[in-house]
């Protein structure tokens, strides 16, 4: 059986990225262009600022992913990219991206859905072990329980087989990596907040301040907006940026409530649906205090692509097109962009 090669775009958020995928899983090429810098001066995503960095990156990026796949057009038998959720003027540059590439060689579209490629990003094979995964279990270990903790996520979604989802719950205001990054300016931390937080509540230690859980009467919605106004108040009451010490505790205390709350329900979720496995993914699932804690009270295995593959990237956009495409699923002309896009 001849293989197939998928030249696919993301530009949901804030990373310019392009990927050429096999078959699914093999990553021949796999660029991203990050507009951190950019954003850290505002503390977060600007998005006009966003679309016009994508504008000004998308061609270099997605010539340099078909550089690095050593094909050409032609060797590349569709083009996917994210059509939601996300951003509409960034979205809105991958697309017409990915259409004028289409149009130009004679290429199919795939369109892919933001949520569904955080999830297949564990399809991909990073070593050899994973092809041995790849070719046993994961085709037929279903029910999955996915986590997408990012900073625009917080969904657990059960996964009965490919393309069959169900949302279990999902958060009711901030997304949790959204949480860390609004907590990560309070502690005068750079943006992303979520490494940095990570980073500082290496250094802390437990000292009594304290950070509330929202169970939410043990469903499976999230809330953090209790920890993060509970931040705020404390360092209201310092009344400047915490610094040394205060900062590493501060920001140990807040780590420890989220991941508490996420790892419990995810661990429960697991029970309850009788998955096989956890599947955590998005940028938040780079936080090694989570995968750590989630490893220690999950039920099932819990599997976790390398970091790389958590944030945002095309690799796993290519790997969610193979089984569209696989399956005849191609976008029209009219493949339009979906801000509010859900999976389930
Ligand atoms: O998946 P992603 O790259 O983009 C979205 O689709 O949102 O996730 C980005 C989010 C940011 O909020 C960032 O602070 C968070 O992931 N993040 C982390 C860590 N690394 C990235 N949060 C906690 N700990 C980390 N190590
Ligand atoms: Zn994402």
């Amino acid at each position: 059986m001849s293989s197939t090669r998928i030249l696919a775009i993301e530009t949901s958020c804030d990373e310019t990225a392009a990927a050429v995928v096999e078959d699914g899983r093999h990553v021949l090429s796999n660029v991203v262009a990050s507009q951190v810098e950019l954003h850290s001066r505002y503390g977060g995503v600007f998005p006009e600022m966003a679309s016009r960095a994508h504008l000004e990156a998308i061609v270099p990026v997605v010539n340099q992913a078909m550089r690095q796949s050593h094909l050409g057009f032609g060797n590349v038998d569709a083009v996917a990219v994210t059509h939601g959720p996300g951003l509409a003027g960034s979205l809105l540059v991958g697309v017409n991206a990915a259409k004028g590439i289409a149009l130009g060689h004679g290429l199919p579209r795939g369109a892919v859905n933001h949520l569904e490629a955080h999830i297949y990003a564990h399809w991909i094979q990073v070593d050899s072990t994973d092809a041995i995964r790849l070719d046993g279990a994961w085709e037929t270990g279903f029910p999955y329980l996915a986590f997408i903790i990012s900073g625009g996520h917080t969904q657990l979604i059960l996964m009965r087989a490919h393309g069959r989802y169900e949302f279990l719950g999902g958060t009711l205001d901030d997304a949790a990596g959204e949480a860390f990054d609004k907590v990560g300016r309070l502690l005068g931390l750079p943006y992303p907040g979520g490494p940095a937080i990570e980073e500082a509540a290496s250094r802390g230690k437990p000292s009594g301040f304290s950070f509330p859980r929202a169970w939410l009467k043990g469903g499976y919605d999230f809330s953090f907006s209790g920890p993060k106004t509970a931040m705020f108040r404390l360092v209201q009451q310092y009344g400047e940026p915490p610094k040394g010490q205060l900062q590493a505790d501060l920001a140990w205390g807040f780590q420890t409530a989220v991941v508490d709350v996420l790892s419990a329900k995810a661990a429960r979720a697991a029970e309850e649906f009788g998955a096989t496995a956890l599947l955590l993914c998005g940028g938040v699932s780079a936080n090694q205090e989570l995968r750590r804690v989630m490893t220690e009270r999950s039920p099932v295995p819990v599997h976790f692509p390398p970091l790389f593959l958590c944030t945002d990237n095309a690799a796993m956009v290519g790997a969610c097109a193979y089984r569209h495409f696989n399956a005849g699923q191609l976008a029209g002309w009219d493949l339009d962009v979906i801000p509010g896009l859900r999976l389930a």
